[in-house]
């Protein structure tokens, strides 16, 4: 981590900007935010009609001239004007002049693991124009390991895997520090888009977004090799509601391969780590953080895979923006080993 625990204690405000989600800490306050990153925007104005969960509501059911857009993609800011718009109406008036009376407003933030420098830099420029003075950024690994409370500061191996809507990032850390990481652009989103895509091509039946969740839990549950489940949806040609039955074992091929990419990620981390702490974490195992952690069978997957104890951190999509919080508040130890006195 290149920002110090004492420069992080004197920020106020610790943002994350997620794919799906936006979450912001207040010093003192706690999480006051926790809203989809989503925003409608008026296309004749230009105005802003709705932000949050009322946006995402509208997603596919706006009439033409409302445009629901995504300032947050990936992982990283690509619209820095409508997410500063977006966050500003998030945070709210009273917060919003609340903060304004601090004359050197810091924020926090966390950036995914390894981003470039026009990603962190348009991750600065959304707080800048939201009125802080300085920004420091976190890598999310590190956020979300002190967020779900492993002993990151220790001299032993702690192994978390964030698993986003976009991205899912794996870490071994040790002394505060990541020791080997690997950033994969699989998440969440990839997996509802392969069951999505599945019941389009075999079934020819366009699923509704609501409909994706329950069928997670219905592949989970199901007999591996005899299960079936219904689904309802509409026909792609005809455009007329069908239900259609759905081969769950077929579903779970469908959705094996961002699975595999995400198993392949572990396994280079295992890899490139040394022995000494690839013993540490047959004890320790590993930490799932992210809203995508609370995929149903997620655990027993990995688990079968890697033959490593998991651990499903509670309420994992808040692990990250609870950890910056908890680095701002000094509610965690230090992290950086300070030399020994000379003898
Ligand atoms: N109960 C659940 N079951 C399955 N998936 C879930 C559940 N709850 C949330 N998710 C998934 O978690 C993802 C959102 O997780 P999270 O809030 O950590 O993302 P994010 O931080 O905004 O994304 P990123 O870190 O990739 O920028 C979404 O893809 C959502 O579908
Ligand atoms: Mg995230």
């Amino acid at each position: 981590m290149t920002v110090s625990l004492e420069q992080l204690r004197r920020c106020h405000i610790a943002v994350d900007l997620g794919a799906a989600r936006t979450r912001v800490f207040v010093k003192g306050q706690g999480v006051v935010v926790d809203e989809p990153s989503v925003a409608a925007v008026n296309t004749r104005t230009g105005g802003l009609i709705a932000v949050g969960a009322f946006a995402q509501q509208m997603t596919g059911r706006t009439p033409e001239y409302i445009r629901v857009v995504r300032p947050v993609s990936g992982g990283t800011v690509v619209d820095v004007d409508m997410a500063q718009r977006m966050l500003r109406h998030l945070l709210g008036d009273k917060l919003r002049r609340a903060l304004r009376r601090k004359p050197r407003l810091r924020a926090a933030a966390c950036t995914p693991h390894e981003s470039d420098p026009l990603a962190r830099r348009a991750t600065v420029e959304t707080l800048v124009g939201l009125g802080a003075r300085r920004v420091e950024l976190v890598d999310t690994l590190i956020a979300a390991a002190v967020g779900c409370g492993l002993p990151v500061e220790r001299p032993e191996a702690t192994m978390i895997m964030a698993c986003g809507a976009a991205t899912t990032q794996i870490a071994v850390l040790s002394l505060g520090a990541i020791v080997t990481a690997q950033r994969l652009p699989v998440g969440g989103d990839a997996i509802d888009h392969a069951i999505v895509s599945h019941l389009r091509h075999r079934h020819d039946l366009l699923l509704p977004a609501q409909s994706v969740r329950p069928l997670q839990l219905a592949v989970d549950a199901a007999d591996p090799r005899t299960g079936t489940t219904e689904i309802h949806g509409r026909d792609a040609a005809t455009g007329l509601a069908r239900s259609v039955t759905v081969d769950t074992a077929a579903l779970r091929e469908a959705i094996s391969a961002p699975f595999t990419t995400i198993l392949d990620g572990i396994g280079r981390v295992l890899r490139t780590c040394p022995p000494d702490l690839v013993a540490d974490l047959a004890e320790g195992g590993l930490t799932a953080v992210g809203g995508s952690a609370l995929l149903p069978g997620l655990d027993r997957m990995l688990k079968e895979a890697t033959g490593m104890p998991i651990r499903i951190a509670e309420n994992p999509g808040m692990c990250a923006v609870q950890g910056l919080g908890a680095m701002l508040e000094g509610r965690v130890g230090p992290m950086t080993l300070s030399p020994l006195p000379a003898r």
